[in-house]
């Protein structure tokens, strides 16, 4: 991997900063005399410093995407962009990739990450992590379509749902909580009780909510305490 690409990846700052952090003598390989921004490294393996700090290789990557409208949850695809197009340039060379998938048209939170055994345990069926989406509606939301999202709702395919959570937040604006991932699940929740879903935006996933200062397209690293509270809240 090019030096500065590492040293960005890190976070030390954009790859303007980092090169000229390099070309100011700040940083040092081990073993190189003369380094550069496309100097070639193996941060697994390379000693590399930052100001004379030991650099310590990051394996992992955790980012929230405000996910807009027209772009699919993949790492390609022929036609459209995919989240990974969002990610922040720095990460790109991670292989990234969405853990769980909006529809093209769902808008909201994404997690994306390199980290496949995160994304095994928050959306295993066995792990029941809630997601909560805000969905807006061709009709208002009754009681009794509440009473059924929490008994289960019956899928067009037979399947009954788990017990889910459906709260009317404004004249047909509902905030539903799942906690499993079927394909178009929500909507299709809603079609069991005679509703369209007009639109749909994710802004929850276990503890970790979206970051609403992002806008849609827009996308950062999770905090610590975002990590730990997405599987632990
Ligand atoms: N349920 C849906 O129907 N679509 C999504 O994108 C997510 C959940």
């Amino acid at each position: 991997m090019r030096l500065d690409k590492y040293l960005a990846s890190l976070g030390l700052g954009s790859r303007k900063d980092v090169k000229k952090m390099i070309k100011g003598g700040r940083v040092r390989v081990e073993g190189r005399e003369k380094i550069s921004p496309e100097t070639s490294v193996e941060p697994k393996r390379d000693k590399i410093y930052a100001d004379g700090v030991p650099t310590v290789y990051r394996e992992f990557v955790y980012i929230m995407l405000n996910k807009p409208k027209g772009c699919v949850s993949a790492v390609y695809d022929k036609k459209y962009p995919t989240v990974i197009d969002f990610a922040p340039e720095e990460f790109k060379h991670m292989s990234l990739f969405p853990a769980g998938r909006l529809d093209i048209d769902t808008e909201g939170l994404s997690l994306i990450t390199n980290d496949g055994a995160l994304a095994h345990r928050i959306l295993s069926p066995k792990s029941h992590v809630p997601k909560t989406y805000i969905a807006e509606l061709d009709g208002a939301v009754t009681e009794s379509d509440a009473a059924l999202f929490k008994r289960g709702v019956k899928l067009d395919d037979g399947y009954v749902c788990k017990p889910a959570e459906l709260e009317s937040i404004g004249e047909t604006t509902a905030r539903v909580v799942i906690y499993e991932g079927k394909f178009h699940q929500v909507k299709r929740m809603f079609a069991a009780v005679g509703k369209n879903v007009l639109s749909l935006r994710r802004i929850g996933m276990g503890g970790l909510s979206l970051d609403e200062s992002l806008a849609p397209g827009e996308a950062r690293e999770l905090t610590e305490s975002e990590l730990w509270a997405l599987e632990n809240k």
